[in-house]
């Protein structure tokens, strides 16, 4: 068990975004493709070889993440559930989670980031690998405005990072996915709030900066990111997922398949899935993947 990395998925906020669709539903439940869109960035904290999550979301909707995932046994992890009584910004995240991080690093991902490419596993590998300091995500975007934006000079080097410029200086953006040391809990506490009254991941990422501390890795072209924010972006990751998926016939973000790859299951509990999801196409994968696997 890799013990001295924790991961947290932030599932909350109001999703007013994307009102009328999530009034009676968390954003992170919606469905992308054939998954709730929380199996996706659960994938990448697995896949980073973490076997410890918290899941953040709302007092209205954490019994649901809870009826979906349990205690994450059938995936061989094990998920522990908190509260954000209010949407005070990501950084909030080390601060309820202050306890369950403990002494070791921490994965921030946030539940509406979908990651998709080749090599992305080396990339979370060498990230997590990283026992000093903090790694984030660059990808290029048309409207960096939308997000966190990192410019580079002409040896690559990060040289900036503002949250959401009005003038970007760039085109990349900084994605939902961040490894940190544990030194992140002192520095989200000594953040002050912003205008907006959030404590800003992106002021978080400013002080590793300052410190010398910030490692910034650019998705490349090939890759996919989505932050399914808007109801277009959440068709298009659908269909990207959905076309992947026909394509190859194989399953983006099946936790299951996952855990039994890594060994963190045993056949008997696969088995047990593949019961509770009889009749579905993804119970007829998992079958696929057993009768593969022998
Ligand atoms: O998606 C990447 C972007 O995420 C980064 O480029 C930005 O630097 C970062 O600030 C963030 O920007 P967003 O505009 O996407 O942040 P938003 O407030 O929409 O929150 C992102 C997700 O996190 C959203 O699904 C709701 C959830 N959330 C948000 C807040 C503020 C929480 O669970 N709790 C919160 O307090």
């Amino acid at each position: 068990m890799n013990s001295n990395r924790k991961g947290i998925i932030l599932a909350g906020g109001l999703g007013t975004r994307l009102y009328p669709v999530t009034i009676g539903i968390s954003k992170q439940l919606l469905p992308v493709y054939d998954k709730p869109m929380i199996y996706y960035p659960l994938s990448v904290l697995m896949l980073s070889n973490i076997r410890e999550v918290l899941i953040i979301s709302t007092p209205e909707d954490i019994g649901k993440y809870e009826l979906v995932f349990g205690d994450g046994s059938q995936f061989g992890i094990k998920i522990l559930y908190k509260i954000q009584p209010n949407p005070g910004g990501l950084a909030e995240a080390f601060l309820i989670g202050e306890n369950f991080i403990g002494n070791d690093d921490v994965t921030l991902i946030l539940g509406d980031n979908i990651f998709h490419g080749p090599g992305f596993e080396k990339y979370l590998s060498k990230a997590s690998s990283r026992k000093k300091g903090a790694t984030i995500f660059s990808y290029y975007v048309v409207d960096p405005e939308r997000f966190g934006v990192v410019e580079f000079d002409r040896s690559g080097k990060a040289i900036s990072i503002e949250e959401k410029p009005k003038k970007p200086k760039s085109n990349f953006a900084v994605t939902g996915l961040y490894f940190y040391d544990n030194n992140v809990i002192d520095i989200a506490k000594s953040i002050d709030r912003s205008e907006r009254g959030e404590l800003e991941i992106s002021d978080v990422n400013k002080v590793y900066f300052k410190n010398n501390n910030l490692n910034v890795e650019s998705l490349g072209r090939g890759f996919a990111w989505f932050d399914s924010g808007t109801h277009d972006s959440l068709i298009e990751v659908s269909q990207y997922i959905q076309a992947i998926e026909k394509r190859q016939g194989l399953k983006v973000a099946c936790l299951e398949e996952i855990a039994f790859n890594k060994n963190w299951i045993s056949k008997n509990l696969f088995l047990q899935q593949i019961k509770k999801f009889s009749n579905t196409p993804y119970g007829e994968y998992l079958k696929r993947i057993i009768i593969s696997s022998v």
